[in-house]
């Protein structure tokens, strides 16, 4: 189907969800007539008129990615979705353009020169909700901030992808897949972690600001660093893995991808837990489907790195009893994977009913982001991993797992940090779609 097609579809879902989400806010007492969602403000550094790198509302840019602060979004159910777009007059700064999206044909769009006149525009509308963070801009129309009932609707709708969204997520893998496999060959000639980012820039074309996430390229022990942020211009000289986790985003829409890399000076345990890891990744993948509690499919996961860490000699107890005294969790500290979209860590993955009822996750794994029940148009990644993390392995050591580890195997290990293998994988009526292992081979 032509994306013009997809997107008319799209932005007709969304005009049905915010309906629903106006309803049910009325009949928990919280009605409106209408909704107002602000692009967001521009922030500028403390004393400085140097601005923040923007980023638009994500429920804004659900709608469209129209660049740039200030531009507004009014629905409600009698004239539809309408785009108060801002183009200041100005001649500092080009006007950023949209760069081929179908919006223009298909969104009711009234220009304004400045925010002041967009909201002047709206100061007929009377009880208004208002979606974005700034209160001043949510003042001028008189609007409630970001009422519960109504964003938990909101950010529940979000977990079910359209067609659209489907499309952008695929195009986005589609445009980092040339990124992964340049730094996949740099990493064979020896580049260094500056490199092989300048790399993954080049072969995707982006300019770092606009990636969705900052790239994480690690060499040995810095794959242990679940967000490794600095990019050492050296590589190391005797190179045994190498990790990166880096995506890029379409029309908003990310891509959350991770390799690891295993080198020939590694250990063979650790090529042995690479591969490990990597078919564990491949029977989750295969493992997702409707109707599936994701808390379940993390719990799999933590009982598989077990068997790994016991068949590979790292652990010295049995898979029973490593669950159950939690050794599992130094060496998989995250969880198995996130919602994603609009957001890398995308919003909902732990509510339990549109209404905004919470599904915490089990007391042991409090990082795990996702708790929802699976269900058909999710979109999750699926990223298990096993690390050698300092902090944590010295805090095993010394706790509950002193003699549950081969100590002495762990010590050979360490200098290579660890593992992490993540796709971005689709729930159809039937199981899983991966949108990102074709076009990103392991
Ligand atoms: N790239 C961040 C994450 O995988 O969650
Ligand atoms: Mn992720
Ligand atoms: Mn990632």
């Amino acid at each position: 189907m032509p994306v013009d097609d997809l997107y008319q579809r799209h932005l007709d879902r969304i005009e049905r969800d915010f309906g629903a989400a106006l309803e049910a806010s009325a009949q928990a007492g919280d009605p409106f007539r209408g909704l107002v969602i602000h692009a967001g403000p521009e922030f500028l550094y403390h004393r400085d008129d140097q601005p923040f790198p923007f980023r638009t509302d994500p429920h804004f840019a659900r709608v469209l990615p129209q660049p740039g602060p200030g531009h507004l979004l009014h629905y409600c159910p009698q004239r539809g979705l309408r785009l108060f777009r801002v183009t200041p007059q100005d001649y500092w700064y080009e006007s950023p353009a949209r760069g081929g999206h179908p919006a223009s044909k298909h969104l009711e769009t009234l220009d304004f020169s400045s925010e002041e006149d967009a909201l002047d525009a709206l100061s007929d509308e009377v009880g208004l909700a208002f979606v974005g963070s700034d209160a001043e801009v949510a003042d001028e129309v008189d609007a409630e901030v970001e009422p519960v009932v109504l964003m938990a609707w909101l950010d529940w709708s979000r977990g079910m992808k359209t067609d659209y969204e489907v499309h952008c997520l695929r195009e986005a893998a589609r445009r980092a897949a040339p990124g992964h496999a340049a730094v996949r060959d740099g990493a064979g000639a020896g580049l260094s972690e500056r490199e092989l980012h300048f790399e993954f820039l080049r072969a995707t074309g982006e300019l770092e600001v606009d990636l969705p996430y900052p790239t994480i390229i690690g060499w040995n022990e810095k794959a242990a660093v679940l967000h490794y942020q600095s990019k050492r211009s050296e590589a190391p000289r005797s190179r045994q893995s190498l990790l990166i986790d880096a995506g890029v985003s379409h029309w908003g829409y990310a891509c959350d991808i991770t390799r690891t890399w295993v080198q020939d000076s590694a250990p063979v345990e650790f090529v042995a837990l690479r591969e490990g890891v990597e078919a564990l990744q491949r029977r989750l993948v295969d493992a997702v489907r409707p109707g599936l509690p994701y808390v379940d499919l993390h719990l799999r996961a933590h009982r598989e790195v077990a068997e790994l860490l016991v068949e590979v000699g790292v652990l010295r107890v049995g898979v029973d009893e490593a669950l159950a005294r939690g050794i599992t969790i130094p060496f998989f500290p995250h969880g198995l994977g996130h919602h994603l979209g609009l957001q890398v860590h995308d919003v909902g993955g732990r509510q339990r009913d549109p209404g905004g009822t919470l599904l915490e996750p089990p007391e042991d794994h409090p990082h795990l982001r996702t708790t929802r029940t699976l269900d058909v148009g999710q979109v999750v990644t699926i990223e298990p991993g096993i690390y050698f993390i300092d902090l944590l392995i010295e805090e095993l050591r010394g706790g509950k797992g002193g003699d549950a580890v081969n100590w002495t195997l762990v010590e050979e290990l360490r200098g290579c940090g660890g593992i992490r293998i993540e796709d971005d994988v689709l729930v159809t009526p039937d199981g899983s779609e991966d949108l990102t292992r074709p076009l990103v081979p392991g």
